[in-house]
């Protein structure tokens, strides 16, 4: 996987929004990854479904999408029309679900990689795929197996050592990790003495979550060789120079479109203008360029 430069947007964060699509500056990004699509389709979680906490917020949408055959027919062709690499993020129940997507998707063309969200839960064990390295490395091996397309694991933050699932994953043929999701969170009314989020717990992303993210895409990077798409918490280019210097060789804006939906662009930008001050023409000089 080859991308005209390493700025791309976090699943979730950058919608099915069509109405975007013909935007001259949303072909210039490097990639886009549209919201996790499942097999079914799923209205998701009641509200309220986003709180806003101290640099960052709590969201817990739960995987609204049309489902995977509704994807394919409805929002693909668009997405494909914008011309810019497509990285598809999908999540399964089970295993019958992740065969069938890909199994869907395998029959489309034009899609760059395919993103394998492995915050969903594990059946066997009652925790999450992503916090399984055997269900992680299984699950990888067996969609790289199936998929035409390239596969991306995306690593949850919520476990002890990432970097053993990183490992899994690149065990199981992974052809690149992505890092992080949200992070488990909760905010409480203390008036009504319930929670802030209608699904009691959401998960926290933004600002706040990192120098969390910086650290774990650090001791990722340091420990497999595939390549590790950085997020969590970029607003602007110097926060994304943070994880392309830990050793992403690319990186993903997720909240700060909430607020500013040009912030890939600026981003982008960024990055460029840095490199230019610099002297730098080669990205590769930045890239896991930490000096300890
Ligand atoms: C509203 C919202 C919805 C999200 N939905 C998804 C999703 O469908 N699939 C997924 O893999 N990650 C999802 N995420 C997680 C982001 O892709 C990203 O990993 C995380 O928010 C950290 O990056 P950020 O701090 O820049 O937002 C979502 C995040 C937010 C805020």
């Amino acid at each position: 996987m080859l991308f005209k430069n390493p700025v791309t947007v976090a699943s979730g964060t950058f919608g099915h929004s069509e109405r975007y699509y013909d935007l001259e500056e949303v072909k210039r990004l490097g990639a886009i990854v549209p919201k996790t699509v499942t097999f079914h389709p799923q209205t998701g979680n009641p509200p309220v479904r986003i709180v806003e906490t101290a640099s960052g917020m709590i969201n817990a949408i739960g995987i609204e999408n049309p489902g995977i055959d509704a994807f394919i027919a409805d929002k693909l062709p668009a997405l494909k029309s914008i011309r810019v690499p497509l990285i598809i993020s999908i999540s399964g129940k089970d295993e019958e679900q992740w065969v069938g997507i890909i199994e869907k998707l395998n029959t489309q063309e034009g899609i760059t990689a395919v993103e394998l969200n492995l915050s969903c839960p594990n059946l066997k064990n009652k925790v999450l795929v992503a916090q399984d390295a055997q269900a992680t490395m299984q699950l990888v091996k067996q969609m790289k197996a199936l998929s035409k397309f390239p596969i991306i694991a995306k690593l949850s933050p919520n476990v002890t050592d990432i970097a053993q699932i990183a490992q899994a994953a690149e065990d199981g043929g992974a052809d690149a990790v992505s890092l992080v999701n949200t992070f488990q969170a909760m905010a409480i009314d203390v008036k009504t003495r319930r929670s802030r989020i209608g699904n009691i717990t959401g998960g926290l992303s933004g600002p706040a979550i990192r120098p969390i993210a910086v650290y774990m895409v650090r001791r990722v990077a340091a420990s497999v060789k595939i390549p590790v798409i950085g997020m969590g918490g970029i607003m602007n280019a110097q926060d994304a120079l943070e994880f392309l210097i830990a050793g992403a060789t690319m990186v993903a804006v997720g909240t700060a479109n909430f607020i500013n939906p040009r912030a890939p662009l600026d981003v982008l930008e960024g990055i460029e203008a840095f490199m230019k001050e610099n002297k730098i023409d080669d990205i590769n000089e930045i890239i896991g360029s930490l000096k300890v």
